[in-house]
């Protein structure tokens, strides 16, 4: 049945990870801690280098007392969990609606003439390009999400920059790409400017 995942070596919580695990089961209720299974399969996925592997997976099954199949339906149903190894900076590009009207296509564009290919990763290990559905910033379109950062207005200059500063090494500023204050107006206010007494 885990034969669609592939097996990464042994696994187990570190330490840390333990406390935060049990942190996170704890914000539920007694006898409804399978309800913390997304949240350990995301720990799992980050420890174990941006993958759930098949040992993972079964180790967040022991941990909350269910079964594989259980764990396993939730794991290939969300697209946040990646179920082989991927490239360091997992580059989620918007494709919704908004992001698309926004110019979601020109920063798919981008990544393909850095020589991304949807669905795979770079032969040096770096990048990894897929396409998602709505991640909830629609405010800032175009957007992607790399690693657990959102990037925002976007255009194919200001992505191919974010994915140059990556490949040197560096940590590009996340957020906004343009000069406002996270979803405020470009630019600063343009209402209730004046204080009222
Ligand atoms: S449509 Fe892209 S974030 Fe919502």
């Amino acid at each position: 049945m885990l034969d669609v995942i592939e097996s990464g070596g042994p696994f187990a919580f570190t330490e840390a990870n333990r406390k935060r695990a049990d942190a996170i089961i704890a914000k539920y209720p007694a006898g409804r801690q399978r309800s913390a299974v997304m949240g350990l399969l995301y720990l799992a996925q980050e420890q174990n280098g941006g993958w759930v592997s098949r040992e993972a997976l079964e180790h967040v099954a022991d941990y909350l007392g269910l079964t594989r199949i259980q764990v396993l339906e939730v794991a290939t149903f969300y697209t946040m969990y990646n179920l082989k190894p991927i490239g360091r900076h997992h580059v989620q590009v918007c494709g919704t609606t908004p992001c698309w009207l926004r110019g979601a296509d020109e920063v798919m564009r981008a990544c393909r003439d850095f020589g991304l290919e949807k669905g795979r990763s770079t032969e040096d290990g770096l990048f990894h390009l897929s396409e998602v559905e709505c991640l909830g910033a629609c405010v800032n379109a175009p957007m992607v999400q790399i690693n657990a950062d959102y990037f925002e207005d976007l255009d194919y200059e200001r992505m191919t920059a974010i994915l140059e500063a990556l490949k040197r090494g560096e940590t590009p500023k996340p957020g906004p790409q343009v000069d406002r204050q996270f979803a405020a107006p470009e630019g600063g206010p343009t209402t209730l400017k004046e204080h009222v007494k």
